[in-house]
């Protein structure tokens, strides 16, 4: 009987260790230092959702996801294959394309002295934090050739292209900063102040960020949406079978006890 129960209790352990393993991934891609915890979850499709409108509204102007077909973002965010050809594609094409900006390299150099960059791994590559805190980051910054500057990015030349939703963000002069919840900080006040309110509060933007942030860290790895859903059955799967190996020997062990 003991030696049952330590078989049972090994195996428990194994279950834990596996469902430790599941969840430790998401967790060493976290972290950091100076980053704002982004709290993206792939368990929020609605939070994806309306980030991948964000981002096509806001981004895809600039930044492709060259990885990433239209038809795959409407199957695994659940969206109707028509709303995201009227809504997503505005420059035309088919439903199976792959997301790609109609901004050419050239022009983008052209344009900004850099190619915005291929945003398709951009959630592996960085992590969520920094993707979260980099778009929380830019202040109005005049000796910079498009007027903004960014804390975590410095000379980022990429503008501010969310700045009608955030307002205008002004750094602040040392002691004088404000713990608006718009901190680029980990803790503490915000090196920021802000000089003209936007469309939404800090509490809707923050929001709005974690929505763009939860929709790249889907891009960077659609395939991790199916597997999430597919590990719970595995582990279920799992503990079913013990469950029922453990029936089996106590049926066959019965007579010799
Ligand atoms: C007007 C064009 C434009 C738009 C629109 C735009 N970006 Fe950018 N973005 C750039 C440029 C240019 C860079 C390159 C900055 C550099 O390297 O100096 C960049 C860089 C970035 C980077 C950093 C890439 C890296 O690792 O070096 C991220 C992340 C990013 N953009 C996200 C976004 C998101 C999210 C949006 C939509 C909310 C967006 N961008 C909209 C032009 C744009």
């Amino acid at each position: 009987m003991t030696k049952t129960l330590r078989s049972v209790r090994r195996l428990a352990t194994l279950l834990a260790c596996a469902a430790g393993f599941a969840a430790g991934g998401s967790a060493l891609a976290a972290g950091g230092a100076g980053l704002q915890h982004a709290n993206v979850s792939l368990d929020d499709v609605a939070s994806m959702q309306r980030g991948a409108r964000l981002f096509f509204n806001y981004c895809a102007g600039c930044h492709s996801l060259q990885y990433l077909r239209y038809s795959r973002i409407a199957e695994d965010l659940q969206l109707d294959p028509k709303d995201v050809e009227k809504n997503f594609m505005f420059a035309g094409g088919k439903i199976g394309d792959h997301a790609i900006s109609t901004l050419s390299a050239a022009d983008g150099t052209a344009w900004f002295g850099k190619a915005p960059p291929d945003l398709s791994l951009e959630a592996r590559s960085k992590g969520v934090d920094w993707i979260y805190t980099y778009l929380k980051s830019f202040h109005v910054d005049p000796t910079r050739p498009l007027g903004w500057n960014n804390t975590l990015f410095e000379n980022a030349s990429m503008p501010n292209v969310l700045w009608e939703l955030q307002g205008v963000q002004v750094l602040a002069p040392k002691g004088e900063a404000h713990g608006d919840g718009q901190a680029a900080g980990a803790h503490g006040s915000s090196p920021f102040a802000l000089r003209s309110p936007g469309s939404q509060t800090p509490e809707q933007f923050d929001q709005t960020v974690r929505d763009i942030t939860a929709f790249l860290q889907y891009a960077g790895e659609p395939a991790a949406l199916k597997r999430e859903s597919m590990g719970v059955w595995v582990l279920l799967y799992l503990a079913f079978f013990t469950f029922l190996a453990y029936l089996l020997k106590h049926e066959f062990w019965k007579d010799v006890h």
